[in-house]
């Protein structure tokens, strides 16, 4: 799909479809206002009859007639204008998007919400940036669809190839932020394309390949560690969790050197079980089948820092992702077990469901080595998030404040948000163990904290924080702009973690 800035006039542009938006009122305003005077009122007819009132995300499509040179024009409603944001155009862009392509259309253009229509950002926000970037991310992002399995009636598969973004000047933020709004929704629809994909194919070989492959297009350094290595670094959490499958277990090492040499690295950690079934302690048989989603943070680890060699981001980043099944088998770890992991530290298989975090112990004993500026990991973690915070947040936990406080406000600016939870050291007792340093279960009392208590205690080294994302990594009804299935969840935060962190571009 080709999406592209064209500077015309609506009494000239010709297309299929206009997309253009409106705030909450009683009559047309702005641009809505131009089309109603050429279409001979037959908006204001529309406004007063209520049927369309501009409520965010109502859609109404109107014909012509030509008496603009657009065929048809839909208007989406982008709610009170007191109340928009940059998260609410994104959710229109997406609306409208996707309500063209079940249309049919292949084709279709858009208005950027215009200095006439749209009031002044939060002061630091550049208007014409964060508005084309939020046009772009909304309309890509909606249009996703995941059919690579489906063999029956492809022709009636639809599929829009062009987007046109109507500007009144040319103008360098509009330029970039469409551009970067290509590059991140790109990177998260591979994200999403990953987590769809059934565990039979996205195994922990498919994930290293695939980092492989990413890594190759976009100027990254990729090195996979097999299981032989990870015997020799003594990553036993690891390979206790690895040894019930068949298949190979991967450690998937992502370097971006965008910075200066020598500068520290962020480091992002992502959970990549691409199979949960619990192991010996098995799941239950319903909706397991959604456990093909637990390697969402790898995904998103993966997608993130390519998201960010695109960009040309000035930084050096570092990607870690533990790959590997969670299966029962005579060979499998079971519950009592005791294994050493990579940082000495022994641990205690209470159950060998709660997988991510041994995994995750590894691999963040690993990323000391880098001696990094911060650590971010993502994981599906715990089902307990899902009963703390629900589907609407991510849970945020950590060992610096400060840390804490920049990626909430990544969140709230990529509209994936993040809430935290207290990471109070009294958590810490759940997790004694009888017999070695560590067990891996806390009890059911606060299960989302004393996991990421678990992980604060092989991630004493750094600053770091911990994102449990099981409750944001699938999208059950479809929204504006996430259809059903994978969100690709993490890869705006994280990018926007990292602008915040610096945003020039290499020279
Ligand atoms: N991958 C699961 C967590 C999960 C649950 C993710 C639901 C997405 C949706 C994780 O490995 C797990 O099984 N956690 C256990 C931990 C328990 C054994 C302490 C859980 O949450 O039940
Ligand atoms: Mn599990
Ligand atoms: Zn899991």
């Amino acid at each position: 799909m080709k999406v592209y800035l064209k500077k015309e006039g609506i009494e000239r542009h010709k297309t299929g479809c206009l997309i253009v938006g409106s705030f909450e009122s009683k009559e047309p305003e702005g641009l809505v206002k131009v089309i109603d005077r050429k279409l001979n009122g037959m908006v204001s007819k529309i406004f007063e009859e209520k049927d369309f009132e501009g409520k965010l995300n109502q859609t109404r499509l109107i014909y012509t007639d030509r008496r603009i040179p657009a065929e048809r024009v839909l208007l989406v409603g982008l709610g009170k204008e007191k109340e928009f944001t940059i998260e609410r155009l994104r959710q229109a862009s997406g609306t409208s998007s996707k309500a063209l392509k079940d249309l049919g259309l292949k084709r279709f253009s858009t208005t950027l919400a215009n200095s006439t229509s749209v009031p002044p950002l939060e002061t630091g926000e550049k208007g014409g940036y964060e508005i084309s970037k939020a046009v772009t991310e909304g309309a890509i992002l909606s249009l996703y669809d995941f059919i690579e399995y489906r063999t029956e009636k492809r022709q009636e598969i639809k599929k829009v190839e062009e987007i046109i973004i109507l500007v009144e000047r040319e103008d360098k933020d509009v330029n970039s932020g469409l551009n970067d709004g290509i590059k991140i929704s790109e990177a998260v629809n591979l994200a999403r394309d990953m987590i769809n994909h059934p565990a039979n194919t996205a195994t922990p070989t498919y994930l290293a390949e695939q980092a492989k492959g990413i890594a190759k297009k976009s100027g990254i350094k990729c090195k996979v560690l097999e299981k032989a290595d990870m015997e020799k670094l003594k990553m036993g959490a690891l390979l206790a969790v690895a040894s019930g499958s068949d298949q190979p277990p991967k450690f998937i090492i992502l370097e971006y050197n965008g910075g200066k040499r020598g500068e520290p690295p962020v480091i992002f950690v992502g959970k990549g079980i691409t199979f949960d079934s619990g192991g010996i302690s098995l799941k239950p048989s319903e909706k397991m089948e959604e456990m093909k989603h637990d390697m969402a943070g790898g995904a998103a680890a993966i997608c993130a820092i390519k998201a960010a060699a695109d960009l040309k981001l000035s930084l050096n980043i570092v990607s870690l992702i533990p790959a590997t099944e969670n299966l029962p088998s005579g060979k499998a770890d079971k519950p009592g077990d005791v294994v050493k992991s990579m940082s000495g530290k022994t641990i205690e298989i209470i159950s060998t469901d709660a997988e991510g975090r041994m995994i995750l112990a590894d691999a963040l004993a690993y990323a000391e080595r880098y001696k990094p500026k911060a650590v971010i990991d993502l994981a599906t973690l715990t089902g307990a998030v899902i009963i703390a915070l629900g589907h609407h947040a991510t849970g945020i936990m950590g060992n610096d404040k400060d840390l804490i406080e920049v990626v909430k406000k990544a969140g709230g600016k990529s509209g994936e948000r993040v809430w935290e939870l207290p990471l109070w050291e009294e958590y810490e007792e759940q997790n004694k163990s009888d017999i070695a340093d560590i067990k891996n279960v806390g009890g059911r009392p606060a299960g989302t904290i004393t996991a990421a208590a678990f992980l604060k205690k092989f991630a004493s080294n750094y600053k770091w924080v911990h994102l449990d994302i099981a409750g944001t990594v699938w999208e059950y009804n479809g929204k504006p702009y996430i259809p059903k299935g994978a969100v690709g969840v993490g890869v705006r935060l994280l990018v926007e973690y990292l602008k915040s962190q610096k945003s020039e571009v290499r020279s």
